[in-house]
């Protein structure tokens, strides 16, 4: 039976190499004109060039990144790039760059200050940035200063706290979406509460569990939502961009910057590229089938299914069983409040929970 679930959850995750090539057919432009969007992670890889679709339609943008290394686009001409897209189609949206480092929960709270300060209605957050290794080959997990394992803060952490901060902006909004980048290794991934902070020796696994976390966090925020008339009207999903040859799998290069033979050989037959995967997080933002669900959410169009789900690119597909399993998403939510102090930063209380 064992061996037969781990086939099944090896054949969902094999699912997210799907290299279909889409088309503004597949994904049509919407008009985002007047809406605010707020997303992490968007002056490189899928989020930048999701970032582009939105400016290009219209959206008020806020690309939320860090001061990248030096490599690294910066955020400047991100935004910049963004502005004059706008621009092209005759938009007077606003495009800004906020700083933004997930590597520090200071930095998090000072970016939803700054977002709350501004009074404005959040009608689309986007979770995106991510790495995929805490270190290099044969370094050991590094900790950030607020003592987690950089991936599990970058990936998972700083985007709770982000989202239950920006919480009461969301509802302000009159159909919000909130749109997770996690992944289709979150199938491979194992439910280890005892490892939760992917603490050293779990390397190997540490990404796909975490993105497993992420995705139940997904299904169990979005059936919190469904109790609370504030923030019914809000719709929460996973996504997962496709297998990408963006910049995240640098991380992955020995220290004389070869990458790994495996993944290379892959990224170069099966890999798509940013543009294509930033598809998964624009049409999970703007496709009437991803929004709310009229008959449980009492908004939206008759199409819209909800949320809490797992979308693979553009399609909806299974999840991983755990995020059905109201009991271990629960302690899964637990551990998060355990490790974020959520209760007595009130950020549970807002959900009167
Ligand atoms: N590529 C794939 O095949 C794949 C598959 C499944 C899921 N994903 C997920 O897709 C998301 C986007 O990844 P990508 O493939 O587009 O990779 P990417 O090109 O490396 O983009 C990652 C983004 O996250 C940002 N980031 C990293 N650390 C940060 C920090 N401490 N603070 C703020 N921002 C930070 C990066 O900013 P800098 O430029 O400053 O580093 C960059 O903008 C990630 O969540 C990833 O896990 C990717």
């Amino acid at each position: 039976m064992a061996l037969l679930t781990s086939l099944y959850n090896l054949i969902q995750a094999v699912r997210g190499t799907n290299p279909t090539f889409l088309t503004e057919q597949h994904v049509p432009s919407a008009n985002l004109k007047g809406k605010w969007i707020v997303i992490t992670g968007s002056n490189n890889g899928v989020g930048f060039e999701a970032a582009k679709s939105f400016a290009a339609w219209g959206a008020n943008l806020i690309l939320a990144c860090r001061e990248p290394p030096t490599w690294e686009l910066h955020p400047a001409a991100a935004a910049k790039e963004c502005k004059d897209l706008a621009e092209a189609q005759g938009h007077e949206s606003t495009v800004e760059w906020w700083e933004i480092d997930m590597a520090d929960l200071g930095s998090v709270e000072a970016f939803a200050r700054r977002w709350l300060d501004s009074d404005r209605a959040l009608d689309i957050l986007c979770n995106n940035a991510g790495i995929a290794a805490p270190a290099r080959p044969n370094e050991k997990p590094r900790l950030t200063k607020d003592g987690f394992q950089l991936l599990h803060q970058v990936n998972l952490l700083s985007h709770v706290l982000l989202t239950l901060r920006l919480l009461p902006s969301l509802a302000r909004a009159p159909q919000p979406r909130i749109i997770c980048t996690t992944s289709c290794v979150h199938h491979l991934g194992t439910l280890d509460l005892a490892h939760f902070d992917c603490g050293p020796g779990m390397v190997g696994s540490d990404y796909q569990n975490n993105k497993l976390y992420f995705q139940m966090w997904v299904a169990e925020l979005q059936s919190r939502f469904l109790k609370h008339p504030e923030y019914l009207h809000i719709t929460v999903n996973g996504i997962h961009p496709g297998f990408v040859a963006s910049g995240i799998w640098n991380m992955l290069k020995d220290d004389s910057g070869s990458a790994n033979p495996v993944i290379g050989f892959f990224l170069r037959r099966l890999a798509i590229t940013s543009q294509q995967g930033g598809f998964a997080i624009t049409n999970a933002a703007s496709n009437p089938v991803f929004g709310p669900d009229p008959r449980t959410q009492g908004i939206g169009e008759d199409v819209g299914r909800g949320g809490g789900k797992y979308i693979n690119r553009i399609w909806e597909a299974s999840a991983r069983a755990e995020c059905d399993d109201p009991e271990a998403r629960s302690r899964v939510w637990s551990k998060l409040n355990e490790e974020l102090h959520l209760e007595e930063k009130g950020l549970l209380n807002i959900l009167g929970l």
